[in-house]
């Protein structure tokens, strides 16, 4: 069993507008790139957030602010405490090819950022493309160029090459055989689509509403016809094959209550 350890916030920067990168110092168990931990405040809601980082005790999260409990932690100051369960879910296979390219929309960039780090660690190659609506802010540029080889995208060509993610990692991927992705799912679908069309392989870390983190509650279920997963504890990471099984993929989800609702608005299923 994961228990709850207290972390301390050594630093809550914003590297651009709303997000924020979160330093913890926390001792956990060695987590692998793709888990993620939960993290509350006090008095607020535990939520699950990708490990971007973990070296020597302390824990590394970008953090976009887009409700209550991101919002309170982003706001904390140095020396400020709060509860950290982890590491938790499966990660990426992350050695398992000398070259790869890894392809995050938005904050999906957070697991990312620790499997770049790990494999370059381990002498692996990656090339990163990062794509995002607009400009970001220049301490989220260092931070991503801090890995080695990136690719920024903006879908409003602000900065970097002009457009989405998937369309300026096209080229790379029809030429890699291990592709990685973390961000929202119509473009998590194109990354599938591509690989499966070129024959690359593909991992791809999934978000679905989550409360116990463990496997037990079903809250973060995601169905197929022949197969259903728990996003927590079957992933958030899955492979392509999987995937593609998964008629819920970039079309349904439960919601807090339990009820699946369409992902891109429209009619409740139920
Ligand atoms: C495996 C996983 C990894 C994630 N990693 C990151 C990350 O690295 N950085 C990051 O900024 N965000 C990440 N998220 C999303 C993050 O968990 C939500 O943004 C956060 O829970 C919102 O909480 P809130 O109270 O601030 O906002 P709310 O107003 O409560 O919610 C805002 C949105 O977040 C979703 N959300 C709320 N609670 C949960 C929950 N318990 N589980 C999943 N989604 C929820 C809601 O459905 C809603 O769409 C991840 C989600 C998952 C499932
Ligand atoms: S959140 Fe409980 S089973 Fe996944």
């Amino acid at each position: 069993m994961v228990l709850k350890k207290v972390g301390r916030v050594e630093e809550a920067t914003e590297v651009s507008s709303g997000i924020y990168l979160l330093r913890i110092s926390c001792p956990l168990k060695e987590p692998y790139p793709g888990q993620f931990v939960m993290a509350q405040p006090p008095g607020l809601e535990e939520i699950p957030l990708s490990i971007a980082g973990y070296s020597g005790g302390e824990l590394k999260l970008i953090v976009a602010a887009v409700g209550e409990t991101t919002r309170a932690l982003c706001r904390m100051d140095v020396g400020d405490r709060l509860w950290v369960r982890g590491p938790l879910g499966r990660g990426f296979s992350y050695m398992s090819r000398k070259t790869a390219v890894a392809v995050a929309g938005g904050v999906g960039i957070a697991p990312l950022i620790y499997l770049v780090d790990a494999r370059k660690r381990e002498g692996l190659k990656t090339k990163l493309v990062a794509g995002f609506k607009s400009r970001v802010g220049g301490k989220l540029i260092q931070l991503l160029e801090d890995l080695g080889d990136v690719v920024i995208a903006t879908e409003d060509g602000s900065i970097g090459a002009k457009g989405d993610a998937v369309s300026v990692a096209s080229s790379m991927i029809t030429r890699s055989s291990m592709v990685f992705a973390c961000g929202p799912e119509p473009m998590l679908r194109k990354v599938v689509d591509l690989c499966m069309s070129v024959g690359a392989a593909v991992e791809c870390s999934l978000e679905r509403y989550i409360k116990c983190g463990v496997g037990i509650c079903g809250a973060c279920l995601i169905e197929g016809e022949e197969v259903s997963m728990r996003v927590c504890a079957d992933g958030p990471v899955f492979d392509g094959e999987t995937i593609v099984k998964l008629s819920d993929f970039d079309k349904l989800a439960l919601d807090r209550s339990g009820c699946k609702v369409p992902l891109h608005g429209g009619c409740p299923s139920r």
